[in-house]
């Protein structure tokens, strides 16, 4: 996958031209900064992304350079998704197929990075501090490393380990778990050397139009425990996210009730 990742962003700039635009609703996308005109300062990274699931892609509406990877990543991350919804639901003390049934397994986005060599890394970053905006990230990375998690107010390395994948719990995990589980923040230092390559695997039904009411799971809910969020639509919770980028700040407060 990583491989295909480079020889997408590698190739001839008149091959990757056909495929810029910042129309998030093209079956692929690929630019510089999705938030470069809403957030307070821009990342030292380009991105390509596509909705794999549920209506995925005809391979041809796919570059060449990366097309069989990405359908094959996508339908392992699928299964590697739905087995994690199920440990996820089991911890929740709910039925395994719990989560899975809300559909949280039923939507798939595939976001590939390519953060380039940076000459001055300490006048940038590569990501900006963020929690993700899914119900759960299935995120690869190469060994260039970079990744930094917020723990108790400290920024921790998370150094590449050959063959593993990093899972994020997303806002939406959290907003459905009545914070039970916490969606964590984390950011990506700029690098001297690179490009470090990234593809985050985002679980959401993104902007597929859909009036499906996501809040706090019901049977998790009791005197002690009232629901923290509103209920609200994945549509919702995106446009409130785009509206603001990576400005630093979650926007599950927004939610709060
Ligand atoms: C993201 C993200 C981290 C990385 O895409 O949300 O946090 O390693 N990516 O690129
Ligand atoms: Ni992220």
């Amino acid at each position: 996958m990583g491989a295909g990742v480079r020889r997408f962003f590698e190739q001839d700039i008149e091959m990757k031209k056909i495929f810029y635009t910042r129309d998030v609703t093209k079956k692929f996308v690929y630019n510089s900064n999705f938030d470069l005109y809403t957030a307070p300062v821009a990342n030292w990274r380009d991105t390509f992304f596509s909705y794999m699931a549920p209506y995925p892609p005809k391979p041809e509406e796919l570059p060449e350079a990366c097309r069989d990877t990405m359908m094959e990543f996508s339908k392992q991350v699928t299964s590697l998704g739905i087995s994690l919804f199920g440990l996820l639901s089991e911890a929740l003390g709910l039925k395994t197929d719990h989560l899975e049934k809300m559909d949280c397994a039923e939507g798939l986005a595939l976001i590939s990075h390519y953060y380039p060599a940076c000459p001055k890394p300490e006048l940038t970053l590569g990501t900006s501090k963020h929690s993700d905006n899914d119900f759960l990230t299935v995120l690869l990375q190469d060994q260039i490393g970079g990744l930094q998690m917020l723990h108790q107010d400290q920024w921790i390395d998370i150094p590449p380990v050959p063959g593993a994948l990093v899972i994020n719990i997303g806002d939406l995990v959290q907003l459905i778990s009545n914070d039970r589980f916490k969606s964590v923040e984390h950011r990506v230092l700029a690098n001297r050397i690179g490009p470090r390559i990234s593809v985050a695997c985002f679980f959401s039904t993104s902007f597929q139009p859909s009036s499906k009411l996501y809040g706090p799971i019901k049977e998790l809910l009791s005197e002690d425990n009232p629901p923290v969020y509103r209920e609200t639509t994945v549509n919702e919770y995106l446009s409130y996210f785009y509206d603001h980028g990576l400005d630093g700040t979650s926007p599950l407060t927004h939610f709060k009730l």
